[in-house]
């Protein structure tokens, strides 16, 4: 105890010293902080460094966007709920007996049916963001499982 109170008033001076010096320079280093966050914190500024991300962005959505699913991602991703195990009476994928009589309207029945909701079949199969397309590929690879044979558009 006695060696390190006669050394502290030695190292408390050198301790100020060096807090003058780090924040003096501190202050040269950054500039001061809120006069560059105002300007910087304009709607102008911050567009202006958002800009090129979002467009990078909006270059890499763009062709996912307009990418169609195919038939068989449509129906394992929704439409698998219902006609996966025969929900509320829905045919079954696969099977031929319940698709066959369904498969006879033609394929723009069955299509507009999906489409637009069939007794207990909703519009869309709930999918209310699935393209047209991708309901009519879906429509058309189910019904191709039960042995029709129509194209996917
Ligand atoms: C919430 C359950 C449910 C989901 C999800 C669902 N369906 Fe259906 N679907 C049904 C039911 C129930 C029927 C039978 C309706 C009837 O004839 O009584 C049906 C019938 C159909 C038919 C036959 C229509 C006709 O004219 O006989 C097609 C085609 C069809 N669904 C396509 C789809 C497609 C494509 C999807 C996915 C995008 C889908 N369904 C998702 C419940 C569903």
């Amino acid at each position: 105890m006695a060696s390190s109170s006669r050394i502290f008033p030695v190292y408390l001076p050198v301790c100020v010293a060096i807090a003058v010096v780090v924040v003096i320079a501190g202050s040269f280093a950054y500039p001061p902080l809120a006069a560059s966050s105002a300007a910087a914190m304009t709607p102008e500024a911050v567009a202006a460094r958002l800009a090129p991300m979002a467009h990078e962005e909006f270059v890499a959505a763009a062709p996912a966007a307009h990418a169609l699913r195919s038939g068989q991602t449509v129906y394992s991703g929704l439409c698998i709920a219902c006609h996966g195990a025969g929900v509320a009476g829905a045919p079954k994928v696969g099977d031929k007996k319940a698709w066959g009589p369904r498969i006879g309207q033609g394929f723009d029945t069955l299509v507009k049916h999906a489409t637009e909701g069939f007794k207990a079949m909703p519009p869309k199969g709930g999918g209310a963001d699935l393209d047209p397309q991708e309901v009519a590929r879906a429509v058309a690879w189910m019904a191709d499982q039960a042995g029709a044979s129509f194209k996917e558009p």
